[in-house]
């Protein structure tokens, strides 16, 4: 399965209840930006790559930036919206590899940006993703990417562990490594009428290491620091 696939007809039927409370949330990816540097001075555009149901993309807009929040899954985008109240923040549901369509007004005025882990497919596509935002963004601008490390197998348990277990739901998460591409299994039970129901969807994710990003970083002339504890 796709990951867009994998989003539509699953993950984002419960992505909101696994994140867990979304103020709370919110609130530390907003301190996040704040401890970083990252005010909406020079350009006050950001893009948020995977926005999901809006947890950097409200933070970026409560700091003062105008956001465009892209992701290829309407529910969570929705939810941003939800979200929003009053935030300057522009919702465009697609892929975000084709980011660099977007007007060139605001193209050029490219400020932050923030990309999460399960959105690229290919090292390639990573790649190039890099290489049009170095091209665009402006001189003291930032770019932001959360990723899991996933080069490094996890063997305890053998990478099977409970993601959330609030009853009446369990969500198990479980990875099986290949050499090039990481399967992640997404293994909800329900509790209906006194019976558990189980529902399961994979999909592939890159086996991203810290020394692979910072390379692709450095070809792009991305100068970069590793913050290991952050984890979106
Ligand atoms: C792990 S979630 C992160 C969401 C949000 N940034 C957060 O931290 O909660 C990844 C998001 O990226 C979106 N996504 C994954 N691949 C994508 C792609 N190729 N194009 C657009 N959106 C994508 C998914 O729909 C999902 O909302």
């Amino acid at each position: 399965m796709t990951a867009k696939d994998h989003y539509a007809f699953h993950l984002a039927h419960f992505y909101s209840w696994m994140i867990g409370d979304f103020g709370e949330k919110q609130k530390s990816e907003e301190d996040f930006f704040i401890r970083n540097g990252i005010p909406p001075t020079l350009s006050k555009l950001a893009i948020d790559l995977g926005a999901g149901n809006g947890l950097q993309s409200v933070s970026l807009a409560r700091l003062g930036f105008e956001v465009i929040a892209f992701d290829f899954n309407t529910q969570l985008l929705d939810e941003l919206t939800s979200n929003t109240k009053d935030l300057n923040i522009t919702t465009v549901c697609d892929d975000v590899i084709k980011f660099w369509m977007i007007s060139m007004e605001v193209r050029t005025r490219l400020y932050a940006w923030v990309i999460p882990s399960p959105i690229l497919k290919l090292t390639i596509i990573l790649e190039k993703l890099v290489e049009k935002i170095s091209e665009r963004l402006v001189i003291g601008g930032k770019l932001v990417i959360s990723f899991r490390e996933l080069l490094t197998e996890v063997k305890a348990k053998k990478g099977l562990f409970p993601s959330e277990v609030i009853q009446p739901e369990i969500l198990t998460c479980f990875l099986e490594y290949f050499p090039k591409p990481c399967y992640v299994h997404d293994i909800l039970h329900e509790l209906q009428a006194g019976k558990w129901i189980q529902t399961v969807s994979s999909y592939p994710k890159l086996r991203l290491s810290h020394g692979g990003v910072t390379a692709i970083l450095e070809r792009n002339d991305i100068k970069f620091y590793l913050q290991k504890d952050w984890v979106a």
